[in-house]
């Protein structure tokens, strides 16, 4: 099959903020106890921190991490993580129903933040607790010294303040299974009193507010719509959340899902528009889409586990190369949007929904969905170029129109780059792609690294990696135009940067 693009160097959709490959931390499964942390495993450095974990963390090149939760920080008190670890109580958590040793909390985790190369993204809990804690927290993270909290936290160990810039007003508060769930009124000003104390506290930070757990919601817009009424003057972003699956197994259909993301964000993005009308604001609220990935493998297994134990196998799926097609056109999606998303989190990182998973005492090893995030992370970066395509459509059973290419370019002009991000969601035919180039006229290419295996189902383990990507032959180079061949059911990135005359030596 065929397929067109068109690469204009002045159809820019805007820059890329590099916190969208952010991702997420929660104390849940073995993320934390036996994923980030396994004091006694051969890799553990003096903090306990596995070194092998960190150095997938830092090859996927994350910005930022959202921590604590998810579900778990609506019922987390913070103070219950700081101070001597042997002081520090096991708590029963309700949200995933096990037991809470608390021998990581705030600082350990900003200690492995910095040490894996990225910044925390903090969740308050607007569960059962409220303002009074989360401004707390702010100044028991942020304030440099001379107060109750500052002085707290000095006493920890922590002189120097943690500056810690993004905050969650909670997490998905319009669903039912939260600890506290509220309705949109109740939440709405509860966030509101909530950013007021935080941002006096800390006039520096930036606030999340929360928006609806999914588009599926039976509350999905008017949650938005209601909240955004209270919290417009107090927060910078509304979140979105989403997870796919494909537990009906219609892999076209499953491809498709991306469009949702696609039709989701523009909704709320809308949403958010309405509300500065309605104040007559100045100020964009824009988006984090801080959870979002692939998860329905490990429902079965999860329902039968056992409750009240600590860091158990939780939500550990297991992701094949079709999850890793659908992961790469959710990336595609997010570039797309970079107008309106500055914050996306893929849930999770390691162990829980993750593209990196551990043993216990073991091996940690690369998930399929690893090597999109990666690719999209380390080239993806500067202006998101707008790209027409003339590609064939198909439907599925839940979606329209679906194009069989899902692409977008991002021209990196300080590094004089230009990466095309490519999915061909043709099961069986591989696609020639046409692709124009204007105004990259002195461009080159570099490569084009590609994903794709004919089983669908094939996935990763410590065994080995069935799934990685490797490189392929451009079929024309010159002129004003690139000719790639994109393999069936595949992900792509084909890089270009400028040509230098040939007695400059360039590292690629
Ligand atoms: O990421 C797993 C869970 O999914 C999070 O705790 C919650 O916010 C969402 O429902």
């Amino acid at each position: 099959m065929k397929g067109k693009v068109v690469i204009h160097r002045e159809f820019s959709i805007g820059e890329v903020d590099k916190r969208i490959y952010g991702s997420f931390i929660e104390h849940l499964g073995r993320a934390v106890y036996g994923g980030i942390y396994e004091p006694g495993h051969p890799e553990a450095d003096e903090a306990g921190f596995r070194k092998d974990v960190i150095g997938l963390v830092r090859e996927l090149n994350v910005p930022v991490v959202r921590y604590p939760g998810g579900n778990f920080v609506s019922g987390y008190n913070w103070e219950d993580g700081v101070g001597p670890v042997e002081k520090r109580p096991v708590r029963q958590e309700l949200a995933w129903m096990t037991l809470e040793p608390n021998r990581m909390g705030t600082n350990e985790f900003v200690r492995w933040a910095r040490r894996a190369g990225t910044e925390v993204m903090m969740a308050v809990n607007l569960g059962t607790r409220g303002p009074d804690a989360a401004r707390n927290l702010v100044e028991y993270c942020n304030f440099s010294k001379g107060t109750a909290w500052s002085d707290l936290r000095r006493s920890h160990g922590c002189e120097a303040p943690h500056g810690i810039k993004l905050w969650c007003l909670g997490n998905e508060m319009d669903g039912p299974w939260q600890i506290c769930h509220r309705t949109a009124a109740e939440y709405g000003r509860l966030a509101a009193e909530a950013a007021k104390v935080m941002k006096w506290t800390d006039p520096s930070i930036e606030l999340v507010a929360c928006g609806s757990s999914g588009a599926r919601m039976p509350t999905f817009g008017s949650w938005e719509s209601e909240v955004l009424d209270h919290v417009y003057d107090h927060a910078d972003y509304v979140s979105l959340h989403i997870y796919f699956d494909n537990r009906g197994n219609d892999t076209p259909n499953f491809l498709g899902k991306s469009l949702e993301m696609d039709s989701f964000i523009k909704t709320v993005a809308g949403i958010c528009d309405l509300a500065k009308a309605k104040k007559r604001g100045k100020k964009t609220v824009n988006l984090s889409f801080d959870e979002w990935n692939v998860w329905f493998h490990s429902n079965d297994a999860d329902r039968k586990r056992e409750k009240w134990t600590v860091a158990p196998s939780q939500l550990e799926d297991i992701y094949t190369m079709e999850d890793a097609l659908v992961v790469g056109c959710m990336l595609i999606t997010l570039l797309k949007n970079a107008d309106r998303v500055k914050v996306a989190c893929l849930a999770q990182l390691v162990n829980v929904i993750a593209p990196i998973m551990t043993e216990n005492g073991g091996k940690a090893w690369r998930q399929t969905i690893f090597y999109p995030f990666m690719h999209a992370s380390k080239y993806g970066r500067g202006t998101v170029l707008r790209c027409p395509v003339k590609v064939a459509t198909y439907d599925s059973r839940e979606y329209t129109d679906i194009p069989y290419l899902e692409t977008v370019a991002v021209h990196d002009p300080a590094a004089e780059t230009l990466t095309l991000f490519a999915v061909n969601r043709n099961l069986t035919e591989a696609m020639e792609l046409e692709a124009g180039l204007h105004g990259f006229e002195d461009y080159r290419f570099i490569e084009h690294i590609t994903l794709h295996n004919p089983d669908l189902h094939a996935v990763n383990s410590a065994g080995g990696e069935k799934i990685r990507p490797e490189k392929a032959a451009p079929r024309k180079r010159d002129g004003p135009c690139l000719d790639v061949t994109l393999p069936p059911a595949s992900w792509n990135v084909i890089r270009l940067g400028r040509a230098l005359p040939a007695h400059i030596d360039r590292p690629f």
